[in-house]
């Protein structure tokens, strides 16, 4: 299930964003990268430890706790602290798949990465290229939105980000491990808590409702694990 949740970050709060990270020291993006997507990866990153990295990270965590189509899609359990990215020059990252298990830093936790997310912090108008194209078994899906906006796919998908061929594209991405490990499993919760929000404000139609809703709980804890 790929899922694009609109207006993460306000207008002023990417400006203010993108100020800080314009400040801060960038390195090669191989650092975070195992040896076979080394060879595919070629952008700038911010240091993980740098704490403008934290700063902004932070932030976007904060927005994502507002976020009901985030939370109803994704049911993290545990969020990879967010990292930021940035292509100019004709740089791209090839085909790769994200690695299964990452070390969250500065903490003995690891955490299954279950989703990936992208959460674009320059506008459309601002580069060429630069899509995050996403494979499934339905084919190849590009995706480029507006700054604020982030994109949400199962972080078991062959995914590339194209060549930018003008201007610069800046990003962050992190990973999220679910309650829920199956994206099958995960997207029939988020249909079934889409289709009870959706339902009439009747006495008849919320009584449904509180059934439907003891079923979504019931296979939340069917399957859920932390
Ligand atoms: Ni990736």
């Amino acid at each position: 299930m790929l899922i694009q949740v609109p207006d993460v970050l306000t207008p002023a709060q990417v400006g203010e964003a993108r100020r800080r990270l314009a400040a801060a020291t960038w390195v090669d993006g191989k650092v975070t990268a195992g040896p076979q997507s080394a060879r595919a990866k070629d952008n700038r990153q911010l240091a993980q430890d740098d704490p403008v990295a934290r700063e902004v990270g932070d932030l976007i965590l904060q927005a994502l706790q507002q976020q009901p189509l985030f939370v109803s899609a994704a049911l993290p359990l545990r969020v990879f602290p967010p990292l930021f990215n940035s292509y100019s020059g004709g740089q791209s990252f090839g085909m790769h798949v994200d690695n299964a298990i990452r070390h969250v830093p500065g903490t003995p936790h690891r955490l299954r990465t279950d989703l990936s997310c992208t959460l674009f912090l320059t506008d459309p108008a601002e580069y060429d290229g630069g899509e995050l194209v996403i494979e499934d078994t339905y084919g190849a899906h590009a995706v480029k939105m507006p700054a604020g906006h982030l994109v949400l796919y199962p972080a078991t998908s062959l995914h590339h980000v194209r060549p930018v061929t003008r201007g610069t594209r800046v990003s962050a991405f992190f990973w999220i491990q679910s309650l829920v490990r199956s994206d099958a499993d995960r997207t029939l919760l988020y249909e079934l808590d889409g289709a009870i929000r959706g339902l009439p404000q009747t006495p008849e139609a919320q009584h449904v409702a509180v059934r439907l809703t003891g079923v979504y709980h019931n296979l939340v804890r069917r399957w859920a694990e932390m």
